[in-house]
């Protein structure tokens, strides 16, 4: 009745931007991303007899509000699964990720809780089951389950049972390289569900934005498929534009920019003028994640570390889906 699962974040190169229904979370959306080795969560479930509600220690902290009500909510769909309804858990997760800043700590928190969680109740589920129910705690999370490239299919159905993601491309495949540009760890202040709900329901830009993924999605995959860099680059920084622009336009506006975002996002324009191939993505979050080959990783790193406001520059390869411990 006890288990522990490992998962690697992931970072969005076709970002997930809204739900089309919040309880079962539906994108409006298909997603694409890359597994990343540098960022991780390792989670233990323990069901036990003897419990009267479920306990959630985060980094050796017991975590209450609204952190905690999203886990049990979540562990209350791995019993339902199941057939344990009166079943409990503690739940020990310890995150290698700044949590809630913009680096995908839900992404790696939810797939090592579903792994977990699902592996000590003692239900038998495939990849795609995996992630189908991973993507229940959080949407990007049902993209870790897989390592290297892979695809959220938003699927059509109302019930959700055609929304999961499957593998693209595995990380050993092709060795592109991420910096993660680290200005602030703290707590963003909209978290990503609310703001892609803010977003939905009152940018006048967000039709744009739906209307331009197909054809995002298809020219990724063709580049990821030819190994063509700068497509793969250009694209994702496109794609990262957009999403942030539907932000300035909701009601009422934000952003998750800081003064530092613009600063890195213009280096990395200033390092392809002095010929260096790179590419930035920015998830829900002021920190920025630079693309780029392996030949360059000594000049990106440095000119990165230069800028005023960068607190850490953190590099990593493409990482793994799911392991057990
Ligand atoms: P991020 O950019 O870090 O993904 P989000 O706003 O999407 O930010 O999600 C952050 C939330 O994810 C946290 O407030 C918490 O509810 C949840 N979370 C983060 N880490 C874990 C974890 N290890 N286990 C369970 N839930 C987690
Ligand atoms: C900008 O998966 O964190 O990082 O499904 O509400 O938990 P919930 O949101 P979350 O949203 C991620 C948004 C993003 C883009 C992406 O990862 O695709
Ligand atoms: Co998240």
């Amino acid at each position: 009745m006890k288990a522990t699962a490992k998962a690697h974040t992931n970072i969005a190169l076709i970002k997930y931007w809204g739900k089309r229904d919040e309880r079962l979370i539906l994108p409006t959306n298909s997603s694409l991303s890359l597994t990343l080795d540098g960022f991780s969560t390792t989670t233990t479930v323990a069901f036990q007899e003897d419990l009267s509600e479920d306990q959630f220690m985060l980094d050796n902290q017991r975590v209450e509000g609204e952190a905690f009500r999203r886990v049990t909510k979540f562990l209350d769909l791995i019993r339902q699964h199941a057939g344990k309804e009166q079943l409990y858990a503690t739940v020990n997760s310890i995150n290698d990720v700044p949590t809630a800043a913009g680096f995908a700590s839900s992404a790696s928190g939810f797939a090592a809780l579903a792994a977990a969680g699902a592996k000590a109740i003692g239900l038998d589920l495939d990849d795609q089951a995996l992630s189908r129910l991973t993507r229940q705690g959080s949407g990007s999370a049902c993209r870790s389950i897989y390592g290297g490239f892979a695809e959220w299919e938003m699927g059509e159905l109302t019930d959700g049972s055609d929304s999961y993601a499957v593998p693209i491309a595995p990380a050993e495949r092709w060795d592109v390289r991420v910096a993660a540009v680290v200005l602030s760890s703290t707590m963003k202040k909209v978290s990503s569900r609310a703001g892609m709900k803010r977003t939905v329901e009152t940018s006048p830009f967000y039709a744009g934005w739906i209307d331009s993924i197909p054809n995002d999605l298809k020219q990724i995959k063709e580049a990821i498929a030819a190994k063509d860099f700068e497509k793969v680059g250009s694209i994702a920084e496109a794609n990262c534009l957009k999403m942030h622009a539907t932000t300035l336009a909701a009601n009422p506006p934000f952003t998750y920019w800081h003064d530092t975002t613009m600063r890195v996002m213009q280096t990395v324009g200033d390092m392809r003028g002095d010929g260096i191939p790179a590419y930035f993505t920015i998830d829900a979050g002021p920190n920025v994640k630079v693309l780029y080959l392996p030949e360059d990783e000594v000049r990106v790193k440095q000119k990165l570390s230069e800028i005023s406001g960068v607190s850490d520059v953190i590099l990593s390869k493409p990482g793994q889906g799911i392991s057990y411990l």
